[in-house]
């Protein structure tokens, strides 16, 4: 039987998108006194909260600062990470006595369930008597003025509804099988902001078939490296998939990589390596190069990168021995392993991307209150604004941080 939709119903505060940043604002709005509806057009709330981590959530990390924000406007993000910060959301976590762990590098992890994260977040919710309504599509968003301030009416597949704050908080395009949709831009444009264009980040790279023939057997193998890409650099780990290359330093750099662009791995991070290919040459002279750089690696690894591109020559396929080399070869050998060079073909794309770069352009939002400068009671907050974070806590810190300072305002 066809449902009847209701009458419609006022709110003060009406947020698109039941994520991270919108549960944020509305428990934040809510606690205030505002009376808040939260709309998401998925069947569950908070899907990206829940298989994030690993299904453990690195819901922060200790270490965030602006620097690890990617924005066509790098201070933008300042006053909100400064007035809700890492601490703040790990008292929140504490207060439901949800256990956490420092998984690496400041990335704080749920010891349990990601889910532990949505609950605690519906929980403050439930107590700032907050509304919240899944699988509602909103059908069109319309704008009158009401003496100074506009109000805003949605139609939506549940209800029509009025409200004097509209909250955009639908993220971004990563991950369409959670429920990311271009909705926030649609209403960004529509309302006259710019948007800088948007592309997958915090994604693994595809490599062109010629590669994967020589590496994709390697398919699951890992190293520490150190990635490189237009001027900015990563310590973490490599991996080798059967389409390409991830981890973490690979997701790092894929965030500051254009198509074409080189990426530069050094395979032995930490290590003056001219100095202990000398060292192994002196104490080890007929041991094969592979040998030597396999002290280092898995072996399968050191032999493939042995009899690829420019170190197959250098090193004859890995069986040159120590003594062979000259020190301008022993020079470049070093250079070779220290700046080993990747032509990606491209990206997994938004599928497999956990960010989405660019976004509503900062330009025209209040970095205060999050309120549109061209459209009055209209906010924008979380992933939807050209705001990216590093991989390790940096986003969802952003999400919760964007949606407790708009909480205050709308
Ligand atoms: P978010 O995506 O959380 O929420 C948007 C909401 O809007 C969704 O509920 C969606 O259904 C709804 N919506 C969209 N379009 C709509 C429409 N038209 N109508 C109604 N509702 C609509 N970050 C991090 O810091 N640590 C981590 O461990 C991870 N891990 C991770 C794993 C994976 C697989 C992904 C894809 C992403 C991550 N992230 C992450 C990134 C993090 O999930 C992301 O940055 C935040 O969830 C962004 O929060 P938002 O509230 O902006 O959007």
């Amino acid at each position: 039987m066809p449902q009847s939709k209701a009458l419609l119903s006022e709110y003060d505060v009406i947020i698109i998108g039941a994520g991270a940043s919108g549960l944020m604002c509305a428990l934040t709005a809510g606690k205030r006194g505002r009376n808040v509806l939260v709309l998401d057009h998925a069947n569950k709330i908070g899907k990206k909260i829940i298989i994030s981590g690993g299904g453990r959530c690195n819901f922060t990390n200790m270490y965030t600062e602006p620097a690890n924000y990617l924005s066509g406007n790098a201070h933008f993000c300042k006053s909100a990470l400064s007035r809700y910060t890492q601490w703040d959301f790990q008292a929140l976590v504490d207060k439901y006595q949800v256990a956490w762990h420092e998984k690496t590098l400041g990335q704080l992890f749920c010891d349990d369930r990601s889910q532990q994260i949505v609950d605690l977040l519906v929980s403050e919710c439930r107590d700032a008597g907050v509304t919240i309504r899944t699988k509602t599509k909103i059908e069109q968003i319309k704008c009158q003025q009401h003496g100074e301030a506009p109000v805003y009416q949605l139609n939506t597949t549940l209800s029509e509804f009025v409200c004097q704050s509209l909250v955009i908080a639908t993220g971004g395009l990563s991950f369409p099988t959670m429920g990311a949709t271009g909705f926030g831009y649609e209403v960004a444009e529509r309302f006259g902001h710019e948007l800088i264009p948007v592309r997958p980040a915090l994604v693994p790279f595809t490599m062109p078939k010629k590669w994967l023939d020589h590496f994709a057997e390697l398919s699951g193998v890992s190293a520490e490296v150190i990635a490189s890409c237009n001027g900015q650099s990563f310590r973490e780990n490599l991996l080798i998939t059967h389409r390409g290359v991830s981890g973490p330093a690979i997701l790092q750099v894929s965030s500051y990589w254009n198509e074409g662009d080189k990426v530069s791995i050094n395979w032995l991070p930490g290590m003056a390596i001219y100095d202990w290919l000398k060292e192994s040459q002196e104490q080890r002279p007929r041991a094969a190069t592979y040998t030597i750089i396999s002290q280092h690696m898995t072996k399968r690894l050191a032999q493939a990168l042995c009899q690829h591109g420019k170190l197959r020559l250098m090193t004859e396929s890995g069986h040159k021995t120590m003594n062979h080399y000259s020190h301008a070869e022993l020079e470049q050998l070093a250079e070779a392993l220290e700046e080993w060079e990747l032509i990606p073909s491209g990206t997994e794309g938004y599928k497999k991307a956990e960010v989405t770069l660019g976004g509503v352009s900062t330009d025209k939002v209040s970095s205060k209150t999050f309120e549109s400068r061209l459209q009055s009671n209209l906010f924008f907050i979380g992933e939807v604004l050209d705001v990216t974070g590093h991989l390790g806590g940096f986003n969802f810190q952003w999400a919760w941080a964007s949606g407790h300072c708009a909480g205050q305002y709308v």
